[in-house]
């Protein structure tokens, strides 16, 4: 990480920027590679998709979650082929089917969408095989499904095989299932994954020929509340190769994917915030940042969900919000003669622009800094960085070798980073 001269130095540069720290996403694609042997992992990029972040977790041999043609490209560019590109996402456009049809494996979320490349892929001479993004007839905690904007109900999939094995420009090969995110529990997890053993085995059964995959979506939580503990995926890996090793003897050739968006890269950013300005009212006292809400909009919407919800613990509703206290807030200078109680808001007009209230920090003053923590994913990407017309906030990223890089380019400090 840089120290107080460097983010200081940033910081008279970029009002505003987030900064994704290269060894930390490293270390945490690694880890679930090492502890998950046998299955592929697949970066879901709407999380975060700066391209040195992209970039930087691609290399470590992950594959691509796209949920858009931008995205599917975005595999591309960075080499990656149709085999190792899973394009999931409702509501496609002939277009973004026209354009993705060669590059990536298209999974189909209804049963129009499936009737949509069939005849598309007719239109273009060519056969594909595709996947079908299931809503099955289980959750995470339940045995009975529950209605979902998302895929096809399995007993309606199941139904429309027969049907969908006389479509001549297609062949179903994988089956994909994504329910919830940021699960901490991890025998939730692992009941949820043997439910999807059993559901590739109904699947491969009714289809009549081998899976090729089987795409078991994301759930990986990470810890953003103090009171959060982290995922041991070190036992996870052993639990789920005792799992694999019976599936291989059914499943041999198919392919085992989990998609990660916030494991990968969540706790890998932060997102550093000028002092604009200091005032007191009625016995408040206010710092103003640059780019709150409209900058890295998470911790403002859990102030606003507090708010209007009722009771002290409202549920949470990811990527929005996860806990109140998911960010941590950091200042610089780190220490202070005095420290004070101060609402933390934005320089947007609007007083819904605040991300936290009462809280004890050092004393600060115009041009010091707040650092907020857990910012790598759902953080830029989310935030409504159009209103008011400001700014944006700068994403920038640390490399292991400590050179710091803006969109590919270097950016070279006065304070040396090594
Ligand atoms: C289909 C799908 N896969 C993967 C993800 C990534 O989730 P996470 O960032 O929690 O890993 C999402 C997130 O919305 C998703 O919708």
């Amino acid at each position: 990480m840089l120290n107080e001269t460097q983010l200081q130095e940033l910081a008279r540069r970029y009002v505003s920027f987030y900064l994704y720290d290269e060894k930390s996403i490293l270390e945490s694609t690694a880890q679930l590679i090492r502890d998950f042997e046998g299955i592929q992992f697949l970066y879901s990029i709407k999380s975060n998709h700066n391209p040195d972040v992209v970039q930087c977790i691609l290399s470590n041999g992950f594959g691509v979650d796209a949920a858009s043609l931008k995205e599917v490209e975005i595999g591309s560019e960075n080499g990656l082929g149709q085999t190792n590109i899973f394009y999931s996402a409702p509501g496609k456009t002939e277009r973004d089917i026209q354009n993705s049809i060669h590059r990536a494996t298209l999974i189909a979320d209804s049963l129009n969408e499936v009737e949509r490349i069939n005849q598309i892929a007719g239109e273009l001479g060519l056969t594909v095989s595709i996947g079908v993004r299931i809503n099955p007839n289980f959750t995470f905690d339940e045995s009975h499904g529950v209605s979902s904007k998302f895929g096809i109900d399995e007993e309606q999939a199941l139904a429309a095989i027969p049907l969908w094995q006389t479509y001549p420009n297609i062949k179903i090969t994988g089956i994909h299932v994504h329910l919830r995110s940021q699960e901490l529990n991890k025998e939730t997890l692992l009941r949820y994954y043997r439910k999807m053993f059993l559901l590739a085995e109904t699947f491969q059964t009714v289809l009549g020929c081998p899976l090729e995959f089987l795409n078991m979506g994301s759930g990986m939580g990470i810890e953003y509340s103090q009171q959060d503990t982290p995922l041991n995926t070190v036992w996870m890996g052993q639990q789920m190769q005792k799992m694999l090793q019976e599936f291989r003897l059914k499943f041999p050739q198919t392919r085992v994917l989990i998609e990660v968006g916030r494991y990968a890269v969540g706790k890998s950013g932060s997102y550093v915030t000028r002092v604009l300005d200091k005032k007191t009212s009625y016995g408040n006292t206010y710092v103003i940042l640059a780019n709150t809400l409209n900058g890295f909009l998470r911790p403002s919407i859990a102030r606003l969900v507090n708010k209007y919800a009722t009771g002290d613990f409202p549920v949470s509703s990811e990527p929005l919000f996860t806990a109140l206290d998911a960010f941590a807030f950091l200042t610089i200078p780190s220490v202070s003669q005095k420290t004070e109680t101060v609402t933390l808001v934005g320089n947007l007009c609007t007083a819904t622009d605040v991300i936290a209230e009462g809280i004890i920090l050092p004393a600060l003053e115009p041009g010091d800094l707040i650092i907020i923590t857990n910012a790598g994913s759902y953080g830029a990407v989310l935030s409504p960085m159009q209103f008011s017309s400001l700014d944006k906030p700068a994403e920038l990223f640390l490399s292991q070798s400590g050179k710091i890089y803006e969109n590919g380019h270097e950016i070279c400090l006065c304070h040396n980073t090594k």
